[in-house]
């Protein structure tokens, strides 16, 4: 059985009969999503994906992913939100954080057009020097700052490298199937392109092709990955909250809520799920976070954290619960050995498992930040493989919508991301922005 949660360490924060209160709100907020009532129905096509996804497309994906194992060294993915968090946190679960310095038969993966930072650029370009490189520019609207600078650098390189007739079978272009410029510009120049479907927003979007064309040239089986998602949609298809574990989650966050608990930590004690942390949180964070409400997501890798984090969790502001995301088997073992001197004092490990170990550190825990008055939801997940991270990706992205009904808010809208975009045009002196210019000029001097 894949994901299930516990809520045994909620003891004390939640009654059974609150449950009982809100089972109703969550009945209608499965109606709601599943009738296309709700606010932000038209970004709701994350719900059927993994019975509905585009077959001839995810051949294409496959072939094309096979053609940039086979004619790159470095492959760079362009992108910024969810045209990036979701394939990069798949591919370092999966393989590694490591995954460039351990990847044989598949090209090095690196990431650019997540920031301006011009350090950070010109450095991947030292990377790249002397490298067979391929490309994948991932926008929805075609038309973000951040990607659109970095594809602009890279066409550039590659245009240089491989000729304009060349660099086409270097370019691969995810975006909107019919309109926006980055769809203009790839039909006019010849570049392969793989669709965002128009009713999925990016941060639902890691399991269309934005997700899935990265996450096959690391080498990761993306039909494994679509599986563990239809399980997921199979399962948790049900609006009952007592036996949807999916549901009972988004009703335990919202009861949190409501007692004060406005910041959620997402726990994890593998590093290889920091990415997932990030996934996690803009998933969450811009789904909740508007009209002045929201839970505020944070992320920790234990045990490293309890040594930065560990002192604010365990006593600082009571406004915290934590969300555990537990791994039942780990992949690679290792075994403490004996030391007949016993000089470092760690003979009374002797023979256990470094997963043990840290399940213990874990347990420990858990029950230190519930004496500290954090509630804890633990989930359960067998391994770190394809499949339940398929599963995982869908539990979180449906406990999200039900989570956002259940605050009153549209789940699948964006608004407050517009602001700073309109500012920095402005400055930048953009057609259009003059009045805005003039004002905030005025407000830096
Ligand atoms: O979830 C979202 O919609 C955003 O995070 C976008 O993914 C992000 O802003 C990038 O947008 P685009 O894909 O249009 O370049």
């Amino acid at each position: 059985m894949p994901t299930i949660l516990s809520d045994k360490h909620l003891q004390g924060f939640i009654r059974d009969n609150e449950y009982k209160g809100i089972e109703n709100q969550v009945k209608a907020a499965h109606q709601a999503l599943h009738t296309k009532k709700g606010l932000g129905q038209e970004f709701t096509g994350w719900l059927t994906l993994p019975y509905d996804y585009d077959k001839d497309e995810f051949a294409r994906i496959k072939t094309a992913a096979k053609k940039i194992q086979q004619n790159c060294d470095i492959f760079v993915v362009i992108g910024i939100g969810g045209s990036y968090l979701g394939a990069r946190a798949a591919i370092e679960f999966l393989k590694s954080p490591n995954y460039n310095a351990l990847c044989k038969d598949t090209p090095q993966i690196y990431y650019t057009g997540n920031s301006i930072s011009s350090n950070a650029l010109a450095e991947l370009l030292e990377i790249c020097e002397g490298k067979e490189i391929s490309v994948n520019m991932i926008s929805k609207s075609g038309t973000t700052t951040e990607p659109a600078i970095a594809f602009r650098v890279f066409r550039e390189l590659l245009e240089k490298k491989y000729g304009k007739e060349g660099m086409k079978d270097h370019i691969f272009c995810t975006t909107d199937k019919a309109k926006g410029t980055l769809k203009s510009l790839a039909d006019r120049e010849g570049y392969e392109t793989f669709v965002v479907p128009d009713d999925i927003g990016g941060r639902y979007s890691v399991l269309t092709a934005v997700g899935l064309l990265p996450i096959a040239v690391a080498g990761a089986d993306i039909d494994a990955l679509m599986r563990g998602a239809k399980e997921a949609a199979d399962k948790f298809n049900n609006d009952d909250l007592y036996t949807n574990d999916c549901y009972k989650y988004a009703a335990i966050r919202n009861l949190l809520y409501r007692k004060g608990k406005s910041t959620e930590i997402l726990v994890s004690y593998e590093p290889a799920f920091t990415l997932m942390n990030e996934w996690f949180k803009q998933l969450y964070g811009e789904s909740e976070g508007k009209d002045n409400k929201g839970i505020f997501p944070a992320s920790v890798i234990f045990s490293t954290d309890l040594h930065s984090m560990g002192q604010f969790i365990q006593d600082g502001s009571r406004n915290l619960f934590e969300t555990v995301v537990l791994f039942d088997q780990c992949q690679r073992e290792i075994i403490i050995g004996n030391d007949p001197e016993n000089l470092d004092k760690l003979n009374f490990l002797e023979g256990k498992t470094m997963a043990y170990i840290n399940r213990k550190a874990c347990e420990g825990t858990i029950l230190a930040h519930n004496d500290g008055g954090v509630p804890n939801i633990v989930l359960n997940v067998a391994k770190m493989d394809e499949f339940e991270l398929g599963y995982l990706i869908y539990f979180f992205e449906k406990a999200c919508a039900i989570s956002g009904y259940l605050l009153g808010v549209n789940p699948f809208d964006q608004p407050g991301v517009e602001s700073y975009k309109k500012n920095m045009f402005a400055l930048l002196g953009k057609e259009g922005f003059e009045d805005r210019k003039a004002e905030l000029e005025a407000r830096l001097k």
